[in-house]
């Protein structure tokens, strides 16, 4: 059997968690490679909606295997609430999620040192999300982490060591009117909540699985622009966010990957600070981010709108090998006489590339665009692809030739329900 890997290809935002929580009865297994609780992956059906951050979306659906592989970072007391949120609303996750060992802790001072050093950049800030994710990867490969398996054995010590090296770096920083007590009293229930669950070695538990011919999906979180080698550099996050994550955040080999999704919206969103060249800054943008309610999960701050980047999008298809593309949030432009898409970028010299350039910083790269008609239909209802007015079909059409990607789903609303199978 094969792992299908499932992936953001903008800006973060595209819809993974409905995605995934759609595809999930395919599937015997869900599994988490990256990221932590900088995540905000929403999904709605029966009239509900939830928000995950770092339990996998495939929680909902029948009972599934869930995995939190090695390469996420995990903050104990948010994963509490967050999983004692699912508890209260009727779901048990503790048959049916596991815990890497090896995943790493985010500690309270990890989020003070994201806060400092955010400060420290001053106007130069990432605009991260405040969850220490920066700080915990750098202390993963720095050599100095701690991971979920070190609450097992003479954790207090260890903390304690963590800690203490954290605060000389927060009094480096000049950062130290702080006061974390509470925090770190909920901090460490936490760790005792954690306790309560299997934590194991997942990249045996994974193996095993395919072997016993069991299907996986990997579901990615961010996206491709802020891949932490190939995205808006240094504007991005602190993992690897693209197909290889799922290999080293879960142990598998490349072999066994089989189908790469890659999950675009019909346009394009942003949270944070960095370049963004097809960003609307006029009306055009405002009407995007109102009708997309395109307000961050995790911190609620407004998101930065703009039209589809087919530029950007061919890169992050390249660096991941997307076999096939789903595309999210169709709706949202329901109302749009005429939609835009960048296919190329002027350089600063004149010449027009279509590749992905190694700076896209503001002034040094401004979109070319081809305009499409609008359809101006309201698709929210629509239940198969036989009902798509001819001008939406044709906006597909256009994009996958662009992309050389097939789309095969749509997304026309935020509930489960409003998917369509191409
Ligand atoms: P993720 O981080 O990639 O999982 O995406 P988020 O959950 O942060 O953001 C996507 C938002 O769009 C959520 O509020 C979803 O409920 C919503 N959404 C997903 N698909 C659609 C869609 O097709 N149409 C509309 N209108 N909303 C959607
Ligand atoms: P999902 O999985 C959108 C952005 C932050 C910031 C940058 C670095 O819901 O798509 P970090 O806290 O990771 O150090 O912040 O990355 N960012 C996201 N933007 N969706 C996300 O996750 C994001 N996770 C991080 O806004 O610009
Ligand atoms: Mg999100």
């Amino acid at each position: 059997m094969k792992i299908d890997v499932l992936l953001g290809l903008q800006w973060g935002d595209e819809g993974k968690g409905k995605v995934v929580d759609v595809l999930t009865p395919r599937y015997d297994v869900v599994a988490r490679f990256q990221g932590g609780p900088n995540a905000g992956h929403t999904l709605e059906f029966e009239g509900q909606k939830y928000v995950l951050r770092s339990i996998p979306s495939g929680i909902f659906q029948g009972n599934k295997v869930n995995i939190i592989g090695n390469g996420v970072v995990l903050a104990p007391d948010l994963f509490m609430d967050e999983a004692k949120d699912l508890e209260r609303s009727g779901h048990n996750l503790h048959d049916r999620l596991l815990i890497s060992k090896k995943a790493h802790l985010i500690m309270p001072t990890h989020r003070l040192l994201d806060a400092a050093n955010e400060a420290a950049k001053g106007k130069n800030k990432v605009g991260t999300t405040g969850k220490g994710i920066g700080p915990t990867y750098t202390d993963k490969i720095s050599r100095n982490g701690l991971r979920v398996g070190d609450i097992l054995d003479h954790f207090e010590e260890k903390y304690a060591a963590h800690k203490a090296r954290h605060e000389e770096m927060l009094r480096a920083l000049n950062y130290t009117d702080y006061d974390i007590t509470e925090v770190e009293a909920r901090w460490m229930e936490g760790i005792d909540y954690l306790r309560q669950f299997q934590l194991v070695d997942s990249e045996h538990v994974v193996n095993r699985l395919l072997r016993e011919g069991k299907s996986v999906l990997c579901e990615g979180a961010q996206g491709t622009m802020l891949d932490v080698d190939f995205g808006s550099y240094p504007f991005v996050t602190s993992s690897n966010t693209i197909c290889a994550g799922a290999c080293t955040g879960l142990g598998v080999g490349p072999n066994k990957i089989g189908e790469v999704y890659g999950i675009i919206k019909a346009y394009c969103t942003r949270v944070g600070a960095g370049p963004f060249p097809t960003e609307l800054f006029d009306e055009t943008g405002k009407k995007i981010r109102d009708l997309g309610h395109e307000y961050g999960a995790v911190t609620g701050r407004e998101r930065r709108c703009g039209w589809i980047d087919l530029v950007a999008l061919r890169y992050a298809i390249m660096v991941s090998g997307v076999t096939k593309l789903i595309m999210m949030k169709s709706d949202v432009l329901d109302d749009f006489p005429v939609i835009r898409a960048c296919t190329a970028y002027r350089l600063a010299d004149g010449s027009v590339t279509r590749d992905f350039p190694y700076d896209i910083s503001e002034g040094l790269v401004t979109p070319v665009y081809t305009d499409i008609p609008g359809w101006q239909t309201d698709l929210t209802k629509l239940t198969s692809e036989a009902q798509f007015p001819k001008a939406f079909s044709d906006y597909i059409a256009f994009l996958e030739r662009e992309l050389e990607t097939p789309i095969t789903i749509v997304s026309v609303g935020p509930d489960r329900a409003q998917t369509i199978e191409r």
